[in-house]
Formats: C-alpha cells, structure tokens, sequence
C-alpha cells in the first residue's frame, strides 16, 4: 500500500485477535461507532488504522504481519488496513491503565474519591512519562504511514499529545482529535498538575479541528482552554486562538447503526437468547440495563433504585424483573474489581429482600455476550441508562431501535444522549435514587400507546446521525 490519505489513530482498534484450542489465531471485528464509521470511507482510498497491540495474541498476529500492517483479517472496514503497536508492557501499563483509565477517564466522569484520590506524586510523573512515550509511538507509526496532506483522525483521551506531536513535525497533515467521553470543567480539571493539564490541552490544539459528542463537552473544554492557557475564545464561532493558530472545536453528535444493528440482530444466536430470556423472565415486565461494569455507568445507584421501588411499590413485587448485563472492563484496575464486587453486592442485597422461591428480582451478568444483549433490547419493557456521565450512551439510542414493542427509556441527564434523546425520555438525575425509583414506577405503568408513541420518536431522534455520517463529518471538517 502506497502512504495513506487518510489515517486513524486509536487505542483500541477495529479488530482484535485470540488463540484458539488448536494453537490457530483468530480474528473478531470490534463494536462501536468508529468501525461502522469507518466503512463509510471507500475501498479506493488509502486508509491507515493505527491501534495498539492489546493481547500476545494481537502482538503475534502484528509480528505476522509484513511491514507491520495487517489486512483486515476478512472484516469489512472500507478500505482499511490495520497496523497494530507493540509497544512495551510497562510503557502501555502506565499510559493505559494509570493515566488514561485511572486519571484522565476519572477527571472527564468526575469520579474522584476526593478525600483520597487523586494524589499526583512521584508515582504518577513516572507514569506520566510513558503516557508520553505511548502517544509517541502513535505519532512515530502516523508519521511513518501517512502520505502528503493526509487527514489524521486521532481518537479519545489516550493520545491527547499525538496532535502537537505531529503538527511539530508535519505541517502538512491535516488533523482532527475527538473524544469520545465528556470534558471535566475547569473547577475540577484543575485538580491535575498545572503541567500536566496544559500539556494536555496543548497536545490537543495541535489539531485543526477538535470534537466533542455534546454541546456541554466542548464548550467546557472551551473554558478549560481559556482559564489554563489563557487563549482567546471566540463563543459565537467556537474557535481558540491559540499559539499564533486558529483551531476549531465542533460538535459531532453519534447515532445508532440501525441498519447494522438490526442485520445482526436477525441472526439465529439472537433468537436463541430471546427464547431463552423469555424463559427467563417468563410473563413478568422486565427493567433491562446493558453496561461495561464501569465505575461511570452507576450500575449499584439503579439496582438501589430498583429495590427503593419495591419497597414503596409493593404491588410491582415478583411482576418485574430486573436483567443487567454488565461487560468485564479493565479488570486490571483495582478501582474497577471493587466496583465491580459492590455491583454484586447491590444485585444480592435487593434480591436478599425481595426475592422469593420462585422469583429472583435482579439478575446480574457479568461477562460478553453482545447476541444476548441484543436479544434483550427487543423484549425490554423499560430500559435503565443512568451515568453519573458519559459522553453520548448508544445503549440508549440502540435499545429503543431494536425494540419489538416499545420501550419505556429512563434516561441520566447526564449522559450526552439526554441531548437528542431528552424530550421522550424520563429523565433523572443519576445521583438521585428516588428519583430514579419513580421514574422507574412511571416507566413500568405507562401505557402501551404511549411507550410505542415515545419509542417512534427515540428511534427517529436515535438514528438521526448515522456513524458513517458522524466520521465523515470530522473529515470533512478538515476540508
Ligand atoms: C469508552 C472510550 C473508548 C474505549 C471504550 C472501552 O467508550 O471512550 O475509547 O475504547 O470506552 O474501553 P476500553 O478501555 O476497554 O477500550
């Protein structure tokens, strides 16, 4: 392949790779709104995807492959090819695991235990160095891999340096940098070291064009850039002028897949989890939540919730059920097992209360199973989305898409789909228990009429931006 024109950079890329029994490597297309995105550029154009090596089984097949580029391993990603970095296990740890998940995803989902966390010591400034040395690798391998002029769409807080890192180097380029989380204003984006925080803004406005998923995000962003660097923002146009550049920071909202969603979900293993689900929940109404078992996503809120309700409702005991669903996520990172652990301990405290011989009132999965998931959105009476923050939620938007009768969304305002999603969803305020609880009773009673009604228009609003658009967009913002 000739240099590419077009080049994404993320940490996690569009396809990952495992051992099977026999010793043969096998590969698996990832989620998510960039993959689907991703296929909206044609076959024709040179299209680089720079991720990182996240497995020895990712590392094996990137050892395999010749000049480090992978095809696509028989997935449809347009016309992409895959290079995967090797980078070094400690250097990954740290930039991965300390600074991006352990602080920088903290500081955005303002999630801070403040008495005792965060503590910038010693520690974290050896960490911060390998941040560093990750996002330079990611800015060597674009460099290497990009053609004259080529369009760099860099992804997320893990490589917030790689657009000044390039731009230093190749004026050429032209470069967006999107994150996908929300931004921490600057009252608590301030708790990072001064150095560190103006580093971070810094490496961002490396870029031409910066996104944000919401309004709400970019705009705090905006005041960050304002209150740490001291640059000059113009509101109307949302652009920072900035070290002699002018940069402009956009919103670009993301929708569901729909037409992927529902071709997936036609397929025989989501019927078999249907089958088996309605089993399962049997002719009581069921109150589905679908989430990686992250700290952000207040899992142990709603089950609270969930129990507040049957108590002060009791006509609802042993009628409904309540499935969550909850996806292994950085088990590496001690905050995450705990948090993981106080999920089940939620899920058992109510079922400790309520349950009875022939009625479990929350079922809590922890592991992977996407069929099942969409199985579940097609049978849920009430859907449960309750952030602390997030920086859009697509369960929110694909949970109504794929929903055979209606679903009654309850919906955190804090999560940046209450943006389109907020005039037929009810709302509530995550940190809100009995909030929620009624907005959950409200969910359960609303007649059919009314929860298709509302569904019609979620969908509407849940596929208004297809993710095929959503990445055009940020190119196209390059000009
Ligand atoms: C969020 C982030 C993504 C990340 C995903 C899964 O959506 O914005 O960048 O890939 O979580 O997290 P993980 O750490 O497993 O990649």
């Amino acid at each position: 392949m000739d240099k590419a024109q077009i080049l994404v950079a993320s940490n996690r890329g569009p396809v990952s790779f495992s051992i099977g029994d026999d010793g043969s490597v096998n590969s698996r297309r990832g989620g998510g709104g960039l993959v689907s995105g991703l296929s909206s550029v044609t076959a024709e154009t040179d299209t680089l995807w720079v991720c990182a090596a996240l497995s020895d089984a990712d590392r094996e097949a990137a050892s395999a492959a010749p000049e480090g580029r992978l095809d696509k391993a028989g997935h449809d990603l347009g016309g992409a090819l895959v290079r995967m970095l090797d980078i070094p296990a400690g250097t990954f740890a740290n930039a991965y695991n300390s600074v991006a998940n352990s602080t920088l995803w903290f500081v955005h989902h303002m999630l801070y235990d403040t008495p005792n966390k965060p503590a910038f010591d010693a520690g974290f400034h050896a960490e911060w160095e390998d941040y560093r040395a990750y996002n330079s690798a990611f800015a060597e391998a674009l460099l290497t891999g990009s053609a004259e002029g080529a369009k760099v769409a860099v992804q997320d807080y893990h490589l917030a340096l790689v657009p000044r890192m390039l731009r230093g180097r190749r004026p050429d380029l032209r470069i967006a940098h999107f994150s996908h989380t929300p931004w921490a204003p600057p009252e608590y984006f301030r708790m990072l070291p001064g150095r560190v925080g103006r580093e971070l803004l810094e490496g961002m406005l490396g870029a031409d064009h910066v996104g944000f998923l919401s309004t709400r995000w970019a705009d705090a962003f905006l005041r960050c850039c304002e209150t740490f660097l001291r640059a000059e923002v113009n509101w109307e146009n949302r652009t920072v002028d900035y070290g002699g550049r002018v940069i402009q920071v956009g919103v670009h909202g993301l929708g569901a897949d729909a037409d992927g969603l529902r071709e997936r979900a036609s397929a025989e293993d989501v019927a078999q989890r249907r089958a088996a689900l309605r089993e399962l929940v049997g002719d009581r109404r069921l109150v589905l939540r679908v989430d990686r078992t992250e700290l952000s996503k207040n899992i142990a809120r709603g089950m609270a919730a969930f129990g507040e309700l049957l108590r002060d409702r009791p006509e609802w005991r042993g009628r409904v059920t309540h499935l969550a669903f909850a996806y292994p996520s950085r088990g590496d990172v001690a905050e995450y097992r705990a948090y993981t652990e106080s999920v089940r301990a939620a899920a058992e405290a109510v079922n400790a209360e309520f349950g009875t011989p022939d009625w479990t009132p929350v079922v809590l999965e922890v592991n992977d199973d996407y069929p099942r998931s969409l199985a579940s959105y097609q049978i849920a009476d009430v859907l449960l989305v309750n952030p602390i923050r997030d920086g859009m939620n697509l369960v929110a938007k694909e949970g109504p898409v794929l929903s055979e009768n209606g679903v009654a969304l309850v919906l955190s305002t804090e999560a940046g789909a209450a943006d389109d999603l907020g005039s037929d969803a009810l709302l509530v305020n995550p940190y809100d228990v009995s909030e929620t609880a009624a907005a959950l009773h409200e969910a359960l009673a609303m007649d059919g009429d009314e929860r298709r009604k509302r569904n019609d228009r979620l969908v509407e609003a849940a596929v208004a931006l297809p993710p095929q658009r959503w990445f055009l967009d940020q190119l196209r913002a390059l000009g």
